[in-house]
């Protein structure tokens, strides 16, 4: 894999529509794996075959409607579950399997009653079992960032040695914070053999709202796969959400100095997808994708926009597939009101525009949005009052 490039793994449609309410049909998670595959992610993980008919069927017909990204499909330590992502799969030449066991102490007492040495067994058996059947393994540690890290060392070490090509450290509960991750990662590339040959990937959640930073200083420590999902769908309070990582990866190049396979013109329509398919709203200043994350409403911003857009966007918004939107209200000034009077081709030139904008703002005081109509009578009654 290339040094300066982080791969990019969608997971939208397996831990993205585990977030409550957010159940896709199969024809939707077809519908929306074409747009992640137009998208360019690397990897597509498609579903979890044991949980239903349904997640097996949907594997089994994104398998095959795939033109750019990997496919890839989640089993537990056990072989049916494996046998059924591999079925799942078999149209596809370009697959990969994701097996997951929980390493917490938590997880292991309280969910699996497995001990320390039990797990390292089970890793070891599955391990020995998939890798004569498929060749790209991921091995993932569930809870990994509240696993004794000693013993995460130990799993690591012996999923790779079994043929683990990506290990992956799940921040499973959104717990870790970006310099935890820091530490855990240094101490991964110290400690784990074979590293060189395999993908050190990051899995993060929202709960505290740091999944993108923690992916970001995952990145920043040497991990090469980030796990994601478009608008930060998930579990609770969701996944990194991919535009976020992928845009501050482009944006910021200068500290990151990664990138990715991403086709960002397609970020905006993508999400507009996913979250109509999921039934979720984007709120509206949500970062990248949100409908206000290039509007302009203050007078001294749209000053700024105007003149030059730079001085209020850090992202051309076409290169998201998005637009800078000059709104009125309020809070705009004379430069604003009369861009958007030409915007709607009202000649600003027939009327006094300083006293129009006092007008204006008189009558908009109390509103939170002034349309296109609402603006157009605001200017046939001035003219009306033919205030010259
Ligand atoms: O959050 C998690 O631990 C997961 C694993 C399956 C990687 O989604
Ligand atoms: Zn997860």
């Amino acid at each position: 894999m290339k040094k300066n490039f982080v791969k990019i793994f969608d997971t939208t449609l397996r831990d993205g529509q585990q977030g409550s309410g957010s159940n896709l049909s199969l024809g939707e998670k077809v519908k929306i794996a074409r747009f992640l595959d137009r998208l360019n992610v690397d990897i597509i993980e498609a579903g979890f075959p044991v949980s239903s008919k349904k997640e097996f069927l949907s594997v089994q017909k994104i398998s095959k409607i795939l033109r750019n990204s990997q496919v890839c499909s989640l089993a537990r330590h056990n072989k049916k579950d494996i046998d059924l992502c591999l079925e799942a799969m078999k149209s596809s030449k370009n697959k990969r399997l994701h097996v997951f066991i929980a390493t917490s102490d938590l997880h292991m007492k309280y969910k699996l009653k497995l001990s320390k040495s039990q797990i390292i067994e089970k890793i070891e058996d599955i391990m020995k079992y998939a890798r004569n059947k498929i060749d790209d393994i991921e091995w993932s540690c569930e809870d990994g960032t509240r696993s004794d890290p000693n013993f995460l060392i130990k799993c690591f070490n012996v999923a790779i040695k079994h043929g683990a090509k990506t290990i992956n450290i799940a921040d499973t509960v959104g717990y870790s914070t970006p310099q935890e991750m820091n530490i855990l990662i240094k101490k991964i590339f110290n400690n784990v053999n074979g590293l060189e040959k395999c993908n050190l990937s990051v899995h993060c959640h929202n709960d505290l709202g740091m999944a993108t930073s923690n992916s970001l200083s995952s990145i920043l420590s040497g991990a090469n796969q980030v796990e994601c999902t478009i608008n930060g769908i998930g579990e609770r309070a969701g996944n990194a959400p991919l535009e976020e990582v992928v845009m501050a990866l482009e944006t910021r190049k200068d500290i990151f100095k990664k990138s990715t396979n991403i086709l960002t013109k397609n970020l905006k329509k993508t999400s507009e997808i996913v979250a109509k398919l999921t039934n979720s709203q984007i709120s509206k200043n949500k970062s990248i994708v949100g409908e206000n994350a290039f509007a302009h409403e203050s007078g001294i911003h749209q000053h700024g926009v105007i003149n030059k857009r730079e001085t209020y966007e850090i992202i051309d918004p076409k290169q998201v597939g998005h637009k800078t939107q000059i709104n009125i209200g309020a809070q705009s000034g004379l430069l604003g009101i009369k861009y958007k009077l030409k915007q709607y081709k009202l000649d600003y030139k027939s009327i006094n525009l300083k006293k129009f904008v006092v007008f204006f703002k008189k009558k908009v005081k109390n509103l939170k949005i002034v349309d296109k109509s609402l603006l157009i009578s605001l200017y046939t009654d001035f003219k009306k009052l033919n205030l010259k």
